[in-house]
Order: C-alpha cells, then structure tokens, then sequence
C-alpha cells in the first residue's frame, strides 16, 4: 500500500507549503530492503554519552561498538558539517534524577547535528516493581528516563528515532542480547520502533557466528504467510538464513505457493484453527527439515463492529483464530523437547496489537483476542526458559496491508498520522523485529512486548 501524502510532500513547493501550514511531514525511513542486508550500521559516527557514576560500563560500549567497525566518538564535538548517525547514552548506574542532567544536555546539544534515519539508544536499568524495598532516588532516576526517553522521541524529525534497552540487575553491557538489541536498535532494521523501552531480563543468548546469516541453521513456521505481514516476515526470515514453512488457508494457495516459491521454502495449506494444526505443522517441518526452531503466530482477522452491533459470529470467529489457535497450537509447541535442534534454540512470536494495549473503538473482539496474546506470551515465558527458549510479541501498529486497506479513507489517513514518524509502517518493519527476535542474540529477552508502533499516540 502506497502512502501518497509522504510521496507528494517529500520534496519540492508541496514540501515547502506543508511546512508553511504546520502540516505533518512524514520523513521517508531508513529501513532494510527484504532482499539485502543492511551495512554500514549506522548512518554516521556514533557518540557514546553516560553519567558521571556509568563511564565504565560506557567504555565497555564504546569498545563493543568499534568490534562492527562502527566510528565511535566520546566528545559530542563534531566538525561543523558533521551528521551523527546514532548517540547511546550509558545510564546503568544512575543513582539519582539529577544526574540525568549532564549526559541530557550533552545529547540536547547534538540533536540539531543528527543525520536523517539517526538513533538515539538509552541503555539503562529498571524500577524496581511496586511494594519492593529500596532507594527512592534509584527508583526515580530509573523510572525518569522512561519519560525522558519517551518524551526525546516525540522530538526527534526526519526519521530519526530513540529507544532504550532496560538491563536487569546483573546483566552486563557486554550480555550478548544487550549487543544484540543495540545493534537492532542502532540499525535501519529498527526503522518502524520509537520511544520503546525493550527488557533484556537474562545474559542468555549468544552472537551469531555470522551477523548477516544469524539464523541460519533454524528452521521456522510463519502461520499466515501469504500476503501482508506474514509473507514479509518470510522474507525476512529467509533473508537472514532460516529454512521457512508457510501456511496459509487454502483460498490463498496461489499466493502463498508464489510467496514460498521465492523464498525456496515449503507451502503448506492449512486453517489454523484445526485442531490438529500444530501437529501437522511439526509432521511438514520434521519431514522435510529435522526440526522445527521458530514459531511466528502471524495469521489474523478483522471483524470490526461496535460491541451494540456485535454477533456471535463476529466476536466467536475472531477469537478461534487470534488467540484459540495460538493458544492450542502453544500446547504443543511449548513442550520442552519439541522446538529446537542441533544448535537452535525455540523461539516462540506472536502477533500482538497497540489495540490490544491501549484499545480500539469498534474492536472490543479484536483488542480483546490481542491483549489475550500479550497475557499468553507472559505466561508462557517461564516454559520457554526452562525449554531453553523464549517466547515473545510484537505488537503492529498502523501498518500498510490489504488488512489496513479496508480501514475507511479518514480514519485510515488520522491512523496514519497519530504517531511519532507521522506515517503507518511497512511490513518489512514488524518481519525485522520478529527475525531479532527470533535471532541467538535475543536469547535474553523472554515474555516482552516490543512494539512497532513508530511511536503512536495511543496507548503510550
Ligand atoms: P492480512 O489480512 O494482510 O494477512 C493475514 C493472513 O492470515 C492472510 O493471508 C490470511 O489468509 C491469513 N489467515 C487468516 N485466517 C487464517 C486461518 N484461520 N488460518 C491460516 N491463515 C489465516 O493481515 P496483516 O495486516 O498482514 O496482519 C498480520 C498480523 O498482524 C495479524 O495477526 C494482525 O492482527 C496483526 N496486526 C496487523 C496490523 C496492521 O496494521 N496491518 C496492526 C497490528 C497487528
């Protein structure tokens, strides 16, 4: 689906008049082409801030930053002509809110000198859960950069985006799913991900032996592959080496064929509410493979009404297939012994919804089958661990589909509109988020929501 207001105002008199009037201009992304990998990570020298008490785990950053041959500065002077291409700032230690401060302004200072597409990356640590014991300061010197990582990225303009990764007590900056998640976040794959804070909860996990291949060796399944999200998420899986099986219903056959003809993967026709899916799934999967490593509960419908106008078939249909399936294929797939295999670790990703987080008027069965997917993936986090795993979703915001195209022109071009980026993402954008998840260096991250969102206003 093209977006024609980005196209008509991202140059010339429309550019200049849209700017005149106030108008949004969304910025065209920087993101990954399906079919290629994206290098040089970052569009620019990266500086490396932090405060006072976090130098050393600072340093540690930097030293992991120029291992990618990544031009790593720590003074936030730069030639006048000079673009940042991404800033971390390191606040693992940070004991009080005002501490904040330096490594704050020093950014603030830079902001005007980052290039189109840049990143900003917090790393810093979580608040303690209500009712636990500690130092007040600490807890608000880690609450606080959540809203000032929030906030910073409601700033930010021409594409450029900030996110932060929340190391738990006694994970290292060096954790290989702390390196992992900066890369993501510094690189073009996280162009649709904005003023999100993603939890690395465990050192698990280790680097690929090869970065542009991490998931080579893996086998996965992506349930409604045919088209939209899933047939990207093929792609994308594909591209970074995973063997892949598709399924779709049968009344999408031909695309789906032409989907995995071009991934060289294996079609496999199937509704996924039958009862017997994820056994079929396994059966195809083991035939042709040996093993079955990542699961992508992709497929999904819409059923929109407002809840006055609601029927049995609306709301019962919707939920066999956003969140029965799931759940009943999990009763397989999560068994310890059933994903994995030489090498490979299970990964288990589920397709959630900003609508299932913040709700949707008109979607009280879908935002309800949603939500359901997000208490699943935190429920099932602990199997996944002992099984060696994880399970994780990611929850879509406004993305250009087939599915968003039967959304009415007005209410499809505010969606568009209400977020950060000022456009809807591709679904390029939410595959790269699941292949990181599915990735050996996202093995720390289990039972997170990570949303593809480009930050939208609802919900946040
Ligand atoms: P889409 O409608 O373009 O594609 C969905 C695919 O799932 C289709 O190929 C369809 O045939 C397949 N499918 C539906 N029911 C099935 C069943 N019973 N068995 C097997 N396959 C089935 O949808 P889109 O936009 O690509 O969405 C993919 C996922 O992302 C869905 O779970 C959706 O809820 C979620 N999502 C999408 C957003 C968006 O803005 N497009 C936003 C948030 C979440």
């Amino acid at each position: 689906m093209s977006d024609k207001y980005l196209d008509l105002v991202s140059g010339g008199l429309p550019a200049a008049l849209a700017k005149k009037l106030g108008l949004p201009r969304p910025a065209r992304l920087r993101r990954t082409d399906p079919s290629s990998v994206d290098v040089p990570l970052a569009p620019g020298p990266v500086l490396v801030l932090s405060d006072p008490r976090s130098m050393g785990d600072a340093d540690a950053v930097a030293e992991g930053l120029l291992d990618w041959d990544v031009d790593v500065r720590r003074d936030a002077r730069l030639g006048e002509h000079g673009r940042w291409g991404g800033v971390v700032v390191v606040l693992t230690r940070l004991a009080h809110p005002a501490e904040l401060s330096e490594p704050a302004l020093a950014l603030g200072s830079v902001l005007r000198q980052l290039a189109p597409g840049a990143r900003v990356v917090t790393l810093s640590r979580p608040a303690p859960p209500a009712g636990q014991d500690g130092d007040p300061a600490v807890a608000a010197a880690r609450q606080g950069v959540d809203g000032f990582l929030r906030s910073l990225a409601k700033e930010l303009r021409a594409g450029a985006t900030a996110n932060g990764l929340v190391l738990g007590d006694g994970v290292g900056v060096a954790a290989p799913s702390v390196r992992g998640g900066l890369r993501f976040l510094l690189s073009a794959r996280s162009a649709f991900v904005d003023g999100q804070l993603l939890a690395v909860g465990t050192d698990g996990g280790h680097p690929p032996a090869d970065w542009a291949r991490p998931l080579a060796g893996s086998v996965a399944v992506v349930t409604g592959a045919a088209r939209g999200i899933g047939a990207a998420v093929a792609r994308v899986l594909a591209r970074d080496g995973a063997q892949v099986v598709g399924v779709d219903v049968p009344a999408a056959g031909e695309s789906l064929a032409a989907v995995m003809n071009e991934v060289h993967g294996t079609a496999l026709q199937l509704d996924i509410t039958a009862p017997d899916a994820a056994e079929r799934i396994l059966a195809v999967a083991r035939a042709r493979y040996g093993h079955l490593d990542i699961v992508v509960h992709n497929a999904g419908i819409l059923r929109d009404k407002l809840l006055a106008n609601m029927t049995p078939d609306r709301f019962d249909g919707l939920l066999a297939v956003n969140v029965t399936a799931p759940l009943r294929m999990n009763e397989t797939f999560a068994v310890p012994g059933t994903l994995g295999g030489p090498g490979t670790s299970p990964r288990i990703i589920s397709l959630a919804s900003t609508s299932g987080i913040a709700g949707n008027r008109g979607q009280t069965n879908y935002a309800t089958a949603k939500a359901g997917i997000i208490g699943m993936t935190r429920s099932l986090a602990p199997a996944l661990a002992q099984a060696g795993g994880t399970v994780n979703a990611v929850a879509p915001g406004f993305i250009e589909t087939d599915m968003t195209a039967t959304i009415p022109p007005l209410p499809r071009q505010i969606s568009r509109r209400s977020s950060s980026l000022q456009q809807g993402g591709q679904p390029v954008d939410v595959a790269e988020a699941i292949a990181f998840l599915a990735s050996p260096q996202a093995g720390g991250i289990n039972g997170q929501v990570l949303r593809v969102c480009g930050q939208l206003l609802v919900g946040q």
